[in-house]
């Protein structure tokens, strides 16, 4: 029956390792402008975002597709903070979790066990998932600030509905209201990093979405995909080499020894931008702000020099600073632990997976790619007492 073009056990296919260049879905929430350096959540520009929106604001962005008028920020705004709250259920959970565990584990497993507690968790409907959404959205700062006051011996603190999503999430992480510039610059923080495109966490989450799973299944998937060192974890080690190299001059011979060794310097260079991440130049500004206002200034002149040799000895191969090289920095100088920026970064990220997953089921279909066999075809079964 005529040539086929299906790859066979002598002809082998073109095997895709890690879906470079496969495209799995039109979408219109995230334009990640690799070139030109930019990056559009439908359409909006997120300079414009860090400059005039909040976390609140994006999140109606991302899942409805449209700036909200008055009334509909107004109501986002009383969604998040109403729903911020977590059931003595769950504190219970979280005071179950051995002292040394991860905090991006805890709130994995804290996201299966509160889906437990939501009525509408199988219904499979737009509406319902969008309420799912926000709910979702609403308690992901309090679960990774309970557990942590929980780990610490300390009190759980309340979440303040009267507070915005960034700043409560900070005083029930510390126990006491942050000042202005740490709050907004959480804020900017969780905004830049509400979405990324179809990066690995967004498609684990599409993959559980697409047999049909839950809400909050899929949130899970995305949790766990968010946690290994390649995606949710350069943060911590951006930080870590400014802590190592200790002493702005110390860093200029650092850069240059890891790049003679052929290292890599952790928060620098993308997959996709060939130039200067938009989300790193606005996250620069601030860290210097935050360094300032703390008279914590020798990190910020560390990380500048270590910007600079970078740019200057890598601009030929296209290497600029991500995100990750200035929100360990930030992070760090609104005193969180290293452990915390990856739960930090997915208190964010939440908003585009749930958005990723609303979208593809407008239009489901089953992910299932395909592995090319290369084992042996006839092996023999041996019974177990006839094997040598
Ligand atoms: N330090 C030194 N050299 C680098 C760096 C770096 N951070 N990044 C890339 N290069 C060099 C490579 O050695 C390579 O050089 P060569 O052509 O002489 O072999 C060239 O630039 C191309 O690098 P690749 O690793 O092939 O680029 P790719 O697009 O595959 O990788 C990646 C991108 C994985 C992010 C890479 O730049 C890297 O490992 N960076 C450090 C880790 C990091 O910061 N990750 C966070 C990414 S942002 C995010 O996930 C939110």
């Amino acid at each position: 029956m005529g040539t086929s073009a299906k790859p066979t056990l002598e002809t082998p296919p073109r095997i895709d390792k890690g879906l470079d260049d496969i495209y799995v879905k039109e979408t219109s929430i995230c334009f990640v402008d690799g070139q030109r350096g930019r990056l559009l959540y439908h359409g909006y520009d997120i300079r414009d975002l860090a400059q005039y929106s909040t976390f609140e604001e994006t999140v109606f962005i991302l899942i409805h597709g449209k700036l909200p008028n008055r009334e509909e920020l107004t109501q986002v705004k009383t969604t998040l903070a109403e729903n911020r709250a977590i059931s003595p259920e769950v504190v219970k959970l979280l005071r179950c979790m051995p002292p040394d565990a991860p905090p991006i584990d805890v709130l994995r497993t804290a996201v299966s066990y509160v889906s437990n507690y939501d009525p509408e968790r199988d219904d499979p409907t737009r509406a319902a998932n969008m309420r799912k959404a926000q709910r979702l959205i609403a308690k992901f700062p309090t679960l990774v600030a309970a557990h942590h006051r929980i780990r610490q011996g300390m009190k759980v603190v309340p979440p303040d509905p009267t507070l915005a999503h960034a700043e409560d999430f900070l005083r029930m992480l510390t126990g006491k209201k942050p000042d202005p510039l740490s709050a907004r610059v959480l804020d900017v923080a969780l905004i830049l990093h509400a979405d990324h495109s179809m990066n690995a966490s967004a498609f684990a989450a599409t993959v559980a979405a697409s047999t049909l799973a839950d809400l909050y299944s899929t949130i899970v998937a995305a949790i766990a995909a968010l946690k290994g060192p390649l995606h949710g974890g350069a943060n911590e080690a951006a930080l870590k080499t400014m802590l190592v190299i200790g002493k702005p001059e110390n860093a200029e011979a650092y850069v240059l020894d890891t790049l003679k060794n052929h290292g890599k310097v952790f928060g620098f260079g993308h997959r996709v931008y060939k130039t200067w991440d938009p989300r790193a130049l606005i996250l620069r500004e601030y860290a210097k702000q935050l360094s300032e206002l703390k008279g914590q200034q020798e990190l910020f002149h560390i990380s500048e020099v270590v910007q600079d040799t970078v740019v200057r000895e890598l601009q030929s191969k296209h290497i600029y600073p991500n995100v990750d090289f200035y929100s360990g920095l930030v992070y760090h100088l609104l005193g969180l632990p290293t452990d915390l920026f990856t739960p930090t970064f997915a208190v964010s990220r939440i908003a585009g997976w749930t958005a990723h997953v609303i979208e593809y089921w407008e239009d489901n279909r089953l992910v299932r790619p395909l592995d090319y066999y290369v084992g042996p075809t006839d092996a023999v079964y041996v019974p177990l007492d006839q094997r040598p």
